[in-house]
């Protein structure tokens, strides 16, 4: 499994929220990502997705997200969750992506709930409207909003299920996503943090990479899949990681 943050895009220049350079810095959470701020300032709401729809749309996946699309090539059981809504992950070739926050190229009719992909760079008009009249808000997940019940069960099913865990530019502070590194070591699977800087989650990794994505997870795949060529297998069918470590009555 893999879980990924902000800081898997920050090497294509998509800003991080928090750290260094960080919108939330610069803007206010609860003037920009809140049902409230939506509902009292929709045009200012959407100037700001629209910068960042434009800013997305200039910008190509860096070899971060392109290795991890290599790992679900590798793997037969692979499952990528995504607090991410820049939609690279895609663009990189993931097939099967959960979303734990929504997609910014999502357009949801606030009034008949109608649903649509829009990959307008910039929009018409804005805030732009449904043709029922009604507001189309950005399909992401606010803060204080649900995330999307059948997404969060799949990515928590397959955090319980998971082998091996990698953790992956999030500062894992945003719950309920930051829980799922804390699952995958309740549930005994090896965990990976890959991040610049030690995350919130990292006491519960096995290993910390500290580094970029964009440099650590190419090196990742470029051994697993010498790793899988010595053992002439196109595909990895059981963990080769020392999950024995953790059956002998780790934590
Ligand atoms: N490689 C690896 N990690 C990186 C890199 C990089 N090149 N650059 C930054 N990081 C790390 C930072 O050290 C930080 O731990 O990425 C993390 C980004 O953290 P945040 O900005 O907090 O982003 P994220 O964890 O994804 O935020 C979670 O918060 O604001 C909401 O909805 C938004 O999905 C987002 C959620």
């Amino acid at each position: 499994m893999v879980f990924t943050g902000a800081g898997i895009s920050a090497e294509s220049g998509v800003p991080t929220f928090r750290g260094q350079d960080g919108l939330w810095n610069e803007f206010r959470v609860e003037d920009l990502a809140t049902p409230q701020a939506f509902a009292a300032h929709p045009k200012r709401v959407w100037e700001w997705y629209s910068w960042r729809r434009e800013l997305i749309s200039r910008i190509e996946p860096n070899p971060g997200p392109l290795a991890v699309a290599k790992f679900e090539r590798f793997f037969l059981s692979f499952c990528l969750v995504t607090q991410n809504v820049d939609g690279l992950h895609d663009r990189a070739g993931n097939e099967r992506i959960l979303k734990l926050h929504g997609d910014i190229w999502e357009l949801r009719c606030v009034s008949c709930g109608l649903s649509r992909i829009d990959f307008q760079a910039v929009l018409p008009s804005l805030p732009p409207l449904c043709e029922c009249g009604g507001l189309l808000r950005p399909g992401v997940v606010w803060f204080g909003e649900m995330l999307p019940v059948d997404v969060f069960e799949q990515a928590m099913h397959a955090t319980e299920s998971c082998d091996l865990f990698f953790s992956v530019g999030t500062s894992a502070q945003v719950f309920p996503a930051s829980q799922l590194p804390v699952i995958a070591r309740q549930r005994s699977a090896y965990v990976v943090e890959v991040n610049i800087e030690p995350s919130a989650a990292a006491y519960e990794a096995h290993e910390v990479l500290l580094g970029k994505a964009g440099e650590i997870l190419p090196a990742l795949a470029a051994s697993l899949q010498g790793a899988m060529a010595g053992l002439g297998r196109g595909k990895v069918h059981q963990p080769s990681f020392p999950r024995t470590r953790e059956s002998s009555g780790g934590t």
